[in-house]
């Protein structure tokens, strides 16, 4: 059967870590002979991805365009407004049609209900690269970084601080849970991560040995944190709320007195695009703490190993 990554929980733990353990191994012997190339067929054929944007993307783009031809393919991308997806064709209609001819379909856009419809049609994998409600492909990226500052990630404390009912906070709950951690979101009442989210990311902790925890209380959420993570205050497709969303959100900005409850040696994460001086300042963004230059081009390495070990487990 074919399988997907519509979000972070598609993959069990043993898969998550398998994952990971692929993308460290990618990213160490890029560009050597021995460099894996799944997306090559026998004859030399470069098998197509089709990568699709409804959102506009710079890391998501770059990263499956950059590591598709890594693996031996070739990307195809496609912003949705060019196509007639954009015009209203169906998204079962568009995906009988793309996964007759391409190896693996990621896409971005808006509801997860979309994600859904895609992956209960399409006979080829596809990869969430990004919807409202979760981005489980950032989330593959920033647990390798992690693994690049700590032996491993069971046992670590990871704390979200700011919009906690959006993708990344979603994804980081999953993700986070699979991995054996304990996740803590640190937002205000009406910024709260969804309750079935939350529930089943309590569910996936009792069994990894993490847990999960919302809070209210931004020091609270820091204190002690391994990792420090946050997100914009304003999605893509929020521009309208840009005022209404950001005065509740700045208590929870990360700045230096939140980095200062965190861990000594506190690894700082931001999936990037960043706004210095709103969710989190400058001088911590640009500062010894931060990995996130190294977190965007992990996006490479994870998705790498992801499109790999989906190809393999879907044969
Ligand atoms: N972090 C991330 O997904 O960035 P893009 O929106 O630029 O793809
Ligand atoms: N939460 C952000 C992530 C961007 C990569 C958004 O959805 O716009």
């Amino acid at each position: 059967t074919v399988r997907h990554l519509t979000r972070d929980d598609d993959l069990t733990p043993a898969e998550q870590a398998e994952v990971l353990a692929l993308a460290a191994q990618l990213k160490a012997g890029r560009h050597t002979a021995a460099a894996p190339t799944p997306l090559r067929a026998p004859n030399g054929t470069q098998r197509t991805v089709a990568v699709l944007f409804d959102k506009p993307s710079t890391r998501t783009r770059l990263s499956f365009a950059v590591g598709v031809t890594e693996l031996g393919g070739q990307p195809l991308v496609i912003d949705g407004g060019a196509s007639q997806l954009g015009r209203g064709e169906s998204v079962e209609d568009t995906t009988r049609v793309l996964d007759r001819q391409v190896a693996a379909i990621v896409w971005r856009t808006s509801g997860q209900e979309r994600m859904d419809a895609m992956a209960s049609v399409s006979r080829v994998p596809v990869v969430n690269a990004l919807t409202d409600q979760f981005h489980p492909c950032q989330v593959l990226a920033d647990l390798q970084t992690v693994l690049e500052h700590r032996p491993a990630l069971a046992g670590l404390t990871f704390s979200y601080l700011g919009d906690g009912a959006n993708n990344m906070a979603h994804s980081y709950l999953l993700g986070g849970a699979l991995a054996g951690m304990h996740v803590r979101i640190g937002s205000p009442e009406t910024f709260r991560p969804d309750p079935a989210v939350l529930e089943r990311a309590g569910e996936i902790a009792a069994e990894t040995g993490g847990s999960v925890q919302w809070t209210a209380d931004p020091a609270a959420a820091a204190d002690g944190a391994d990792v420090l993570a946050t997100d914009t205050w304003v999605s893509m497709g929020q521009e309208a709320e840009h005022a209404a969303r950001v005065a509740p959100l700045v208590p929870y900005a990360v700045d230096e007195p939140a980095l200062a409850r965190a861990a000594d040696d506190a690894v700082v994460l931001h999936c990037l695009p960043a706004y210095r001086g709103k969710e989190i300042a400058a001088s911590v963004l640009d500062g010894p703490q931060s990995a996130v230059w190294d977190e965007a081009e992990n996006r490479l390495h994870a998705q790498k190993a992801l499109l790999t070990w989906l190809l393999e487990r879907s044969g």
